[in-house]
C-alpha cells in the first residue's frame, strides 16, 4: 500500500479538544446566561454572506476587507448553469454586518423597544497566525438596534461585559473607552489630522504613509515603536468633537460612573472597522501577550441605513472567545467542572442488564456515568475507572444483583458503602448537588 499523506488542520485553524472544550462550553454558558439576564436573545446567522455586505459595512479600505477575507465565487452546481460572477461570497470576518442584514431582512424595526441580539460562532480572517490570533476564531457578540442612542445603552452593554468578565474570574482586565465622533465632526477632524500627518510623513513607516490618504484615523492605531512619539503630538479628536458628540461622551462617562465601572480614556482607540460612530471601547486582559484585546465594540448609528434599512441606531461588542479562554487558562483561576461521577464495574454477563439499567437511572439523576460495553476483569475495570478520573465505582456482581444492594467505592480513599437502590440514588444525587 502506498503511504498515505497525513492530513492536518489548515494553518490558523485548530481543534478544540476536551478538557479545553469543557471550559469553552462553560464560558459560553456563562455568557449566554449573562446576556439573557440583560434581555438579549440568540441570533444564528449564516457563516457566509455576499461579499458586498462586509465591503459596505466593515469598509473596503480596512485590513479585514482588503486583505483578510476568504472570498470565493460559488461554482456551478448543475451542468449547464454557470456561476454568477457578480455573486461573490465571503466567510464572515465578524458578526455585526450579518445582524444588521438580518434586522433589515426580517423587518425587525417593527418590533417593540430595542432589539437585543447575541451570537456565538466562528469568524474567519486571513491574518498571520500567532498566540491568540487564528484564521478561524470564535466570537460571542451582542448588538442593540433601535431608535435610541441614549448613552445609558452604551453603558449598559459595557456593564454586561464587565459583569461577565467578573463572573468568569477574569479580573485583570482594562476597559478603554473613546468617542470617535459622528460623520460630520469626524470628517472635519480627519482633514485636520491628514494635514498634520503630511507634515511628519517622512518620519512614518510605509503603512502609515499609505494610510494618510486611505484612512488617516488608522495611523493612531499604529504599534510601530518609532511612530509613537510622533503620534503623541498629533491633534486629538476629543478637541474636535461637535457639541452633541461631546455631550454624548460626557454622559457615557457619567453612566459608567453610576455603575461603578472603572475605565481608561484612550484617544487613540479608533478600531479597525469603518462603521463606528461616537462610542468605541475595547477590553484587554492579562496573560495574552501582544494579542491582548479580548473584546472590542462600539456604536454604529447609520449602519443599518447604509445597508438599505430604515434609520437605526446600533451599539454592540464582540468578545474573542479564544482569547477569553486563553486568559482564563493563564490566570489559573479555572472553574470546577463536573467530571465522570460513576464508573459501573459489572462482573459476568448476568449482571450486565442491571448495570445498563442502573447507568440510565443515574444519568437521569444528572450524573455523568460510564458503563463498559464489554465484560472486563474486575481489577482492570477498576483500574480504568481510576484512569478515567471517576469519583465513584459502583460494583455490580452477582451477589449485588441477587440482594439488590450495591457497593459504592469512593476511588480517592477507597471508602466503601453498601446501599440499596433508593438510598444509592438519593446519596449520589445529594453528592451531585453538593459538588
Ligand atoms: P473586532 O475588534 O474586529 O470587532 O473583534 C472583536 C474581538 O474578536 C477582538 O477583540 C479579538 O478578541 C477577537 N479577534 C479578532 N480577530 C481575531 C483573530 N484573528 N483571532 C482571534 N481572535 C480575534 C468586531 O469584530 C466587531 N464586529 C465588534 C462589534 C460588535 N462592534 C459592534 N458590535
Amino acid at each position: 500500500m502506498p503511504e498515505q499523506k497525513q492530513i492536518r488542520a489548515i494553518k490558523g485553524t485548530r481543534d478544540i479538544l476536551p478538557p479545553d472544550s469543557d471550559l469553552w462550553n462553560w464560558f459560553e454558558r456563562q455568557a449566554r446566561e449573562t446576556f439573557e439576564a440583560y434581555g438579549f436573545r440568540d441570533i444564528r446567522s449564516p457563516i457566509f454572506e455576499e461579499t458586498d455586505l462586509f465591503a459596505r459595512s466593515v469598509g473596503t479600505d480596512t485590513d479585514i476587507v482588503s486583505k483578510e477575507m476568504y472570498t470565493f465565487t460559488p461554482a456551478a452546481t448543475r451542468e449547464g448553469s454557470s456561476p454568477d460572477s457578480s455573486e461573490q461570497i465571503s466567510l464572515r470576518p465578524e458578526g455585526t454586518a450579518s445582524v444588521c442584514r438580518a434586522y433589515i431582512e426580517h423587518g425587525m424595526h417593527t418590533l417593540p423597544g430595542n432589539v437585543k441580539l447575541y451570537y456565538s460562532g466562528p469568524m474567519f480572517r486571513r491574518e498571520r497566525p500567532q498566540k491568540g490570533r487564528y484564521r478561524q476564531f470564535y466570537q460571542m457578540g451582542a448588538e442593540v438596534l433601535g431608535q435610541s442612542d441614549a448613552p445609558g445603552l452604551d453603558a449598559e452593554v459595557i456593564e454586561m461585559l464587565v459583569v461577565l468578565f467578573r463572573r468568569v474570574g477574569l479580573d485583570k482586565i482594562t476597559l478603554y473607552v473613546n468617542s470617535i465622533g459622528c460623520k460630520d465632526c469626524r470628517a472635519k477632524y480627519v482633514a485636520v489630522l491628514r494635514e498634520a500627518l503630511l507634515k511628519v510623513k517622512d518620519q512614518l513607516g510605509a503603512d502609515s504613509q499609505r494610510r494618510i490618504e486611505t484612512n488617516p484615523l488608522r495611523v493612531l492605531d499604529s504599534k510601530l515603536p518609532q511612530e509613537q512619539p510622533i503620534i503623541e503630538t498629533l491633534p486629538r479628536l476629543s478637541d474636535h468633537l461637535c457639541e452633541d458628540c461631546r455631550a454624548h461622551f460626557a454622559k457615557l462617562k457619567e453612566e459608567l460612573a453610576l455603575r461603578n465601572i472603572a475605565y481608561q480614556e484612550n484617544w487613540r482607540l479608533v478600531r479597525g472597522l469603518d462603521y463606528y460612530t461616537r462610542t468605541t471601547f475595547e477590553v484587554t486582559a492579562a496573560g495574552l501577550g501582544s494579542q491582548n484585546a479580548v473584546c472590542g465594540g462600539g456604536r454604529y448609528d447609520g449602519l443599518v441605513e447604509l445597508l438599505g434599512g430604515p434609520p437605526t441606531k446600533g451599539i454592540g461588542f464582540a468578545i474573542g472567545t479564544d482569547r477569553a479562554i486563553l486568559s482564563i487558562q493563564e490566570s489559573g483561576n479555572l472553574p470546577r467542572l463536573p467530571g465522570l461521577a460513576v464508573y459501573i464495574a459489572w462482573m459476568s454477563a448476568k449482571c450486565y442488564p442491571t448495570a445498563v439499567a442502573m447507568a440510565r437511572k443515574l444519568r437521569e439523576c444528572g450524573l455523568i456515568v460510564e458503563v463498559p460495553a464489554e465484560e472486563m476483569k474486575f481489577k482492570k475495570s477498576l483500574g480504568l475507572a481510576d484512569k478515567l478520573g471517576a469519583k465513584y465505582a459502583l460494583i455490580i456482581g452477582e451477589d449485588e444483583v441477587a440482594s439488590g444492594t450495591y457497593t459504592l467505592k469512593r476511588l480517592a480513599d477507597a471508602d466503601q458503602k453498601k446501599l440499596a437502590e433508593p438510598e444509592l440514588l438519593e446519596y449520589l444525587e445529594s453528592e451531585r448537588r453538593g459538588s
